[in-house]
């Protein structure tokens, strides 16, 4: 997982398909990033408020009741642990810090489960910049936790009344708002997707996963593990902890919404400024996603991952909400960790997978914890 061809492709993916008054904005924040990630001081300082401030490094967790369970050796990198309860905390503080040097004062940002806003919005108080995140109305009322969060932490939340009213119209509306403002304004892209140069810099924002679980599984199991597995919906944490294991022989899974299998039901197509597999009619018109959980309730994916996928070097896979929701409750029985819905996917394909990889290890991107999704399962499990 190198750097993008200078159009910003990985393979046939990518690029940069924005309107005309977003490509000084795209070029600049481009040349910004170049400049930032080879700038040892930018780097200290992110280092240094991702340990202090984040709490990381995350630990990586042996899961000793499921692998007996299931007859595979199960490890999670916990991102759970993270200040503000996910893996976005990574991403934000690396754009807010790119934000800060840009001369820039406002900050929009799009989420779909909160997590995304949640962490824009407290990198904002951190930093002493505005806020402003658009949610779909769907989302508002499912994530009514998070959007408390963030109107606590000082952000402006906007609920998107417009089309199926979840992340992909939200996107829409930040978009829409950073092309009115871009002389002030920075928008805080919550995945791996959007115009070049977000894949590729959120990319490596989210690298620090999958270096750091490298060495702990080096640590820890003196070898790489045998599959490496993670949630998809843009593909940011599936990213992080990939680029960590690319070049060794571990198998790399990502797991998405049956609802919202953007690469295993999708063509490819431009959606929101770059070219990737995404769910389309036969007119080319952008179809409804649905997932249980809000994180991963999106049309398309990142480019890289149509890229990863196209070349053959990861593997994607489609579970339902109810294996879900079983998975869910799983790892919170068996190992009294309650996971986000997002992870709880990749748990679901590690579930039904097992049997057929009895006495492989597996490391799986536990990229969120459940505490925003109990109220939601509180109502289905009665
Ligand atoms: C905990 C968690 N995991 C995963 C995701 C999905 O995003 P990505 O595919 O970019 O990691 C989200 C999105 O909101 C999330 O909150």
């Amino acid at each position: 997982m190198g750097e993008p061809s200078p159009a910003g492709r990985f393979g046939q993916f990518g690029g940069r398909f924005v309107p005309e008054t977003l490509v000084p904005a795209c070029e600049d924040l481009e040349a910004e990033f170049r400049a930032a990630w080879g700038d040892p001081a930018f780097r200290a300082e992110l280092d240094g408020i991702l340990r202090d401030y984040g709490g990381r490094p995350s630990p990586v967790t042996e899961c000793h009741r499921l692998s007996d369970r299931l007859g595979v050796r199960v490890l999670l990198k916990r991102e759970d642990l993270n200040h503000t309860g996910s893996h976005k905390i990574n991403n934000v503080i690396g754009q807010t810090l790119l934000a800060r040097r840009m001369g820039k004062t406002r900050i929009v940002a799009e989420t779909g489960a909160g997590q995304h806003g949640v962490a824009t919005a407290t990198a904002c108080a951190l930093f002493g910049l505005e806020c402003k995140v658009y949610m779909g109305e769907v989302d508002v009322a499912r994530q009514a936790l998070n959007v408390f969060r963030m109107r606590l932490l000082g952000a402006e939340v906007e609920p998107v009344v417009s089309g199926s009213r979840t992340l992909k119209d939200a996107v829409n509306e930040a978009m829409r708002d950073w092309v009115a403002t871009v002389e002030t304004t920075h928008y805080c892209l919550g995945s791996v997707m959007g115009p070049h140069p977000y894949p590729w810099m959120v990319r490596e924002f989210q690298r620090v996963i999958g270096d750091e679980a490298r060495a702990q599984c080096l640590a820890v199991l003196g070898r790489d593990p045998d599959v490496v597995a993670a949630c998809v919906g843009g593909g940011s944490n599936a990213a992080g902890i990939f680029s960590g294991f690319v070049g060794t022989g571990a198998e790399l899974v990502g797991v998405e919404p049956a609802g919202g299998a953007a690469i295993g039901r999708g063509i490819p197509g431009v959606v929101h400024g770059s070219k990737s597999f995404l769910l389309q009619d036969e007119y080319g018109q952008v179809l409804e996603a649905h997932s249980i959980s809000a994180g991963l309730d999106y049309p398309g994916v990142g480019p890289e991952h149509a890229h990863l996928a196209s070349i053959g070097r990861a593997r994607y896979e489609a579970v339902t909400d109810d294996e879900v929701v079983a998975a869910f409750q799983v790892l919170s029985r068996l190992e009294g960790i309650i996971p986000a819905l997002e992870p709880a996917h990749a748990i679901a394909w590690l579930l039904r997978a097992a049997p057929g990889i009895q006495g492989r290890t597996v490391l799986v991107n536990l990229s969120g914890r459940g505490d925003k999704d109990v109220a939601q399962m509180m109502e289905r499990l009665g």
